[in-house]
């Protein structure tokens, strides 16, 4: 499912960075752009970010 539609990201793209050591928006937004540009997807994209994280 897509997260960032201005950028085309998807949820599983957003955990396997998480998984890769993305700990915050700010490094998913250096690693895929994500919330680089209308940010509507910030609340959800660190919902996902943050349940990944924690299931590590
Ligand atoms: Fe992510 Fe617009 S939906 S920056």
């Amino acid at each position: 499912m897509y997260v960032c539609l201005c950028n085309g990201i998807t949820d599983s793209q957003i955990r396997e960075a998480a998984e890769n050591g993305c700990d915050s928006l700010r490094d998913l937004r250096r690693e895929l752009g994500v919330g680089s540009q209308c940010a509507k997807c910030a609340r959800h994209a660190r919902q996902v970010l943050r349940d990944t994280r924690s299931a590590l």
